[in-house]
């Protein structure tokens, strides 16, 4: 089935983990995608996988002109923009705000949330005129730490509560030419780092510790992988979701009915 044959996805951090997932889902289906990531060696491994399939732009989604360039290219090269996914981010580690000091927290403030709300902000502002022309949607990768405690550290949190704040009132706004949504994935195995004014504040669990603690976390007891959310985006994308706008897909194994036990 290629249900986004002609479309074209401008996604931001594909070249690891859950972008990535979902970069391949969409060109499976027919879809052509261009990605603004800062992983120059991650780019380079996804044009040899994906060909003409794939632009790749090296930058930082915390520079406007980086995205607008991504969106130069989308436009040039593939002819327009149907789908933005804003999804590049980083992590706190579950670095405990009492432990942190007052220099750490702050430089970690400014570095976390550029990426993970600015980075979300300056996405949708690039991509918005072109959006508008196609009639498109945006999706943002949120996480269950948009909702509950304890999916990071207070940076983290936040960071995610902004985000779908800003996905909520985008929706508001750009309804009824562009539906915003979000995907909203539990702990995943993947590369996702953790800023470095907090390093010395978190202890780094590895693969294993990672997965034990995921799995025991959520109810379906899943230490999910990045391919466990592609159903969720895809639908979100496709016009079988044309009457869903301002909505959470949570992906997660079932936090939300996780209960007192
Ligand atoms: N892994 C999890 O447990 C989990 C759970 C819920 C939500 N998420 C969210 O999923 C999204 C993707 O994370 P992931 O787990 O796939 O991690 P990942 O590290 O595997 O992928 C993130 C990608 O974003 C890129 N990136 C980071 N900062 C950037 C910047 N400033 N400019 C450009 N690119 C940048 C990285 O190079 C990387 O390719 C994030 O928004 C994250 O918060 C992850």
């Amino acid at each position: 089935m290629e249900r986004f044959s002609g479309k074209s996805i401008y996604l931001t951090g594909g070249a690891s983990g859950i972008g990535r997932a979902v970069t391949g889902a969409f060109i499976k289906e027919g879809g052509t995608v261009t990605i603004l990531d800062r992983s120059a060696a991650g780019l380079k491994e996804l044009k040899q996988q994906f060909g003409e399939a794939v632009q790749c732009i090296e930058g930082d989604v915390t520079i406007y002109e980086d995205h607008v360039r991504s969106v130069q290219t989308a436009v040039e090269t593939y002819g327009k923009i149907d789908i933005f996914v804003a999804n590049a981010g980083v992590f706190d580690g579950f670095a405990k705000f009492e432990n942190v000091t007052p220099e750490a927290m702050s430089a970690a403030y400014d570095l976390l949330f550029n990426i993970n709300v600015k980075g979300y902000f300056y996405g949708s502002k690039a991509s918005l005129a072109e959006l508008r022309k196609s009639s498109g949607n945006m999706i943002f990768t949120v996480s269950g730490a948009g909702f509950y405690p304890d999916g990071g550290g207070v940076w983290y949190t936040a960071s995610k509560h902004a985000q779908i704040g800003l996905m909520r009132q985008l929706a508001f706004e750009l309804a009824p030419a562009i539906r915003v949504n979000a995907v909203a994935p539990g702990g995943t195995l993947t590369a996702l780092h953790v800023v470095p004014p907090l390093q010395p504040f978190v202890t780094i669990a590895d693969k294993e510790m990672k997965a034990k603690s995921i799995k025991k976390r959520n109810p379906l007891q899943i230490a999910m992988s990045s391919e466990d959310h592609i159903g969720a985006y895809l639908l979100l994308a496709s016009d079988q979701a044309r009457a869903i706008t301002g909505e959470v897909i949570s992906s997660d194994g079932g936090l939300a009915i996780r209960g007192l036990g």
